[in-house]
């Protein structure tokens, strides 16, 4: 018994997150949402997920208009200081820039003028509320395929009302989109609820990404933390998963 319950309790090899290459989900542009505060912030981000072992960030500043008024040029203006920054500093590390749209009438105004920040095949990264589910989701979901554009709902584990609803997440896959499950929920960071949807969502293999949703310098230390997690070994290792595609 002894031997063997040893063998099963080994514990994993830290994995190094260079496995999956690029990140897909951060705010690391200072000062135009509620991430990075500063380029001094910004700059000992990007130098722990060098440490970390990614290659490339892909960052997402939320556009909402209630919170955080941003557009293409607020975005791409902040991201090109950033990479002069990473220059002087002299990173390796790679950075580009997309969005973290919110669901509200502004998103899909931008939708209809086709003006939406993409990375990879066109990938759009939305989030909903989390206090209720969205009475527009379908036909924005609809909206977003009919213009070519490829959902990806951001943190899918995160929304309470979606815990261990597989039939909405059925749904979701259905009309074509994209799961990103957030790595820090499996810290427990977000409540033990989360953290057992984001195990379940590995287990039954329903995620396309992930990301650190890095909003400070502590989600990352939070990452260290993972490095020997089975979910995230499971995760990680996934073939299929569309972070080292990017
Ligand atoms: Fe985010």
């Amino acid at each position: 018994m002894g031997i063997f319950s040893n063998l099963f309790n080994k514990p994993l090899e830290p994995i190094d997150f260079g496995i999956i290459k690029t990140d897909v989900h951060s705010h690391l542009i200072p000062g135009i949402d509620d991430g990075s505060r500063s380029m001094e912030d910004t700059l000992n981000m990007l130098h722990k997920f060098q440490d970390l072992g990614y290659k490339k960030v892909i960052t997402t500043p939320h556009i909402m208009s209630d919170y955080f008024n941003n557009n293409r040029e607020i975005i791409y203006g902040g991201l090109e200081k950033v990479r002069e920054a990473i220059q002087k500093v002299g990173l390796q590390i790679e950075i580009e820039a997309a969005a973290e749209y919110y669901t509200d009438t502004m998103f899909q105004d931008l939708i209809g003028k086709k003006d939406l920040l993409t990375f990879g095949k066109n990938y759009v990264l939305f989030e909903l509320s989390f206090q209720y589910e969205p009475a527009n989701v379908k036909e924005v979901i609809f909206e977003l395929t009919s213009a070519g554009y490829q959902p990806i709902l951001a943190h899918v584990e995160r929304y309470p009302y979606y815990v261990n609803k597989w039939d909405k997440i059925e749904d979701y896959i259905n009309r074509g989109v994209l799961l990103q499950l957030n790595l820090n929920s499996l810290t427990g960071g977000y409540g033990k609820d989360i953290q057992k949807m984001a195990q379940s969502l590995i287990e039954r293999d329903l995620i396309d990404l992930v990301g650190s949703d890095c909003h400070r310098f502590e989600h990352l230390m939070a990452m260290e933390s993972l490095k020997t997690n089975k979910y995230v070994h499971q995760i990680l290792n996934k073939p299929g998963l569309l972070n080292k595609t990017l």
